[in-house]
């Protein structure tokens, strides 16, 4: 079948495809998985027979419930602000950029002759110089502070590499710096690793992230409280 399929056709065609099908049922299967380690959380009912409840000994005051953003607050926001500003910033543009990308939609248009609305091209480059600062912030906290150090491996490095290759290569894509066809062949290549990376990383925290902070019961569960435990 790839008998007379150059490199660059294979990585401009079924890779594209490969790519797309890997991330989506590489992602079905994560969260299958862990429905499948985890049960729903058992709302214990002590019914006393006869008679009156027996009183509680010690009736302490329930302790206040705590609003959502309270929760956000006590565990993140005023723990380090910076933090979450500038991861804020990065994942929204990370999400947003490669949907509302001109030469994206106009690559849809040419095979489905259907797209998204593209954003200003500068407005795109804006995002996607965000997402490489962003990257470049995350990097030298890495290298610099001396607790993310500590608990910092190789394997930290490449996936950040792999999250903003398709950003640094779109970007010079953009610009025509370099040789276009060159770049612009990393450029889908990184796009493709990067999406096939999503569910076997930890880049996997892309869908975790909602399952342990809102699914999963546990001291920093936000909202209204999860519903499941672990088995
Ligand atoms: C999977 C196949 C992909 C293909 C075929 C593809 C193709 C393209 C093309 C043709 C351009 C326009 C370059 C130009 O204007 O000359 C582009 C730009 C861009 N792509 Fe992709 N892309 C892919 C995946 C991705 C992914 C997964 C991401 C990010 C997660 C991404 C992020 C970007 C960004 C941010 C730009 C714009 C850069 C700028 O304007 O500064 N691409 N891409
Ligand atoms: C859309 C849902 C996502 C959520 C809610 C989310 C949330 C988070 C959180 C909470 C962190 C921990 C660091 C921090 O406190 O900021 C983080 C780090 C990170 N995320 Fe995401 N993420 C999402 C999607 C993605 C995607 C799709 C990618 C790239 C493909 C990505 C790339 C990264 C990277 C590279 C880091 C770590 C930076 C470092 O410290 O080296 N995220 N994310």
């Amino acid at each position: 079948m790839f008998g007379e399929m150059s490199m660059y056709d294979f990585i401009r065609g079924p890779l594209v495809w490969i790519a797309f099908l890997v991330f989506i049922l590489g992602t079905i299967y994560q969260v299958v998985r862990f429905y499948r380690l985890s049960r729903p959380k058992e709302r214990y009912q002590v019914r006393v027979p006869f008679g009156k409840p027996p009183k509680e000994p010690d009736e302490s005051p329930a302790e206040p419930e705590l609003t959502w953003w309270q929760c956000v607050k006590l565990s993140v926001v005023g723990v380090n602000p910076v933090m979450v500003s500038v991861t804020t910033v990065f994942h929204l543009a990370l999400v947003l950029t490669p949907l509302f990308v001109l030469g994206h939609n106009v690559l849809l248009d040419l095979a489905w002759h259907a797209s998204l609305p593209s954003l200003p091209e500068a407005v795109a480059d804006g995002l996607t110089m965000i997402v490489i600062a962003g990257g470049i912030f995350f990097l030298l906290r890495r290298i610099f502070v001396d607790r993310v150090r500590a608990i910092s491996t190789a394997y930290d490095y490449v996936v950040l590499l792999i999250a903003t290759a398709p950003f640094i290569t779109g970007f010079l894509a953009y610009h025509h710096l370099f040789d276009y066809d060159t770049v612009i062949l990393l450029h889908m290549l990184a796009g493709e690793i990067m999406l096939m990376a999503v569910p076997f990383t930890k880049l996997v925290h892309m869908p975790y992230f909602f399952i342990n902070r809102f699914v999963l019961v546990h001291e920093n569960t936000l909202g209204t409280g999860g519903s499941r435990i672990w088995r």
